[in-house]
């Protein structure tokens, strides 16, 4: 696990589009794990300028998005497949059928998140999975609790979660889907890399966690620490309650050389 800790959110920008810049530029076919949330939404900003300036194109890529509702009407704006194509798929060159979620094609999602796992497999497997994470440690929808090998599943969310998202539903905690179906831990590390971003106070206790804590259900983004790499992007704010903060400052993961 690498910690990089940035000055701003450009800088975060700026080497979070970097690492998908340079799985592109490998594989022109990259399977890219994408997800949704504010967190990651800069480093979609910067890879659609970079699109528009010529300096990269997922043509080829495919994408298989981390989670999603359960309970929406179908094109509901704040389900994550409407997310994700207006903040990102539909504002660059990516083939709209190669945009797969874990949902949609069954009320219930069960059998939809059966297939998912094989379906990432069929495809390659993905290179790179950006994830963001929840104030209390979860990724994707996996909320604390659940087993640190899971496949894609249906989950419950966690009140915490529903109070954190119904931003996104006029604030009103009574619109949040009180269910989901998201890639299992189990399903997120099997991914080549992995990026995750984490920015705000709100965060500070989770990246502590998940960066130094014991490896949890409780926690379940401190799964990472079994991943080969990965790379915890974070700012100032959400590095702030690591007890070896300074030894990453100094460390050779510089945002400079990402
Ligand atoms: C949501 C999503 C996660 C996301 C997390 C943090 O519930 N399911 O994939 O990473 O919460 O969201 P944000 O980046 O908006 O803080």
């Amino acid at each position: 696990m690498r910690i990089c800790i940035c000055s701003d959110q450009s800088q975060i920008a700026r080497v979070g589009a970097n690492q998908f810049s340079e799985v592109m530029k490998e594989n022109s076919k990259a399977v890219l794990g994408l997800a949704t949330g504010s967190t990651p939404l800069p480093i979609y900003q910067e890879l659609i300028s970079r699109y528009k300036a010529g300096e990269i194109s997922f043509a080829g890529a495919q994408a298989f998005c981390l989670d999603e509702y359960l309970g929406l009407p179908a094109g509901h704006p704040e389900s994550y497949s409407s997310f994700i194509r207006r903040e990102f798929t539909a504002q660059v060159d990516f083939d709209d059928t190669t945009v797969h979620l874990p949902a949609g094609q069954s009320p219930e999602g069960t059998f939809v998140a059966e297939e998912y796992d094989s379906q990432i497999a069929a495809a390659g497997g993905v290179d790179l999975q950006i994830l963001g994470v929840g104030a209390n440690g979860h990724i994707g929808f996996n909320e604390p609790g659940g087993s640190l090998d899971s496949k894609t599943h249906v989950g419950i969310l966690a009140q915490k979660t529903r109070e954190d998202n119904a931003r996104f539903f006029d604030g009103d905690i009574s619109q949040v889907p009180d269910k989901c179906v998201t890639q299992g831990l189990g399903t997120i590390l099997k991914a080549r890399k992995v990026l995750l971003v984490a920015t705000g106070k709100q965060k500070a206790e989770a990246v502590a966690a998940l960066v130094e804590g014991a490896v949890t259900s409780m926690w379940p983004a401190s799964v990472l620490q079994a991943h080969n790499d990965a790379l915890i992007l974070v700012d100032e704010d959400a590095a702030s309650l690591l007890k070896n903060k300074d030894r990453y400052t100094n460390s050779l993961v510089s945002p400079d050389d990402l």
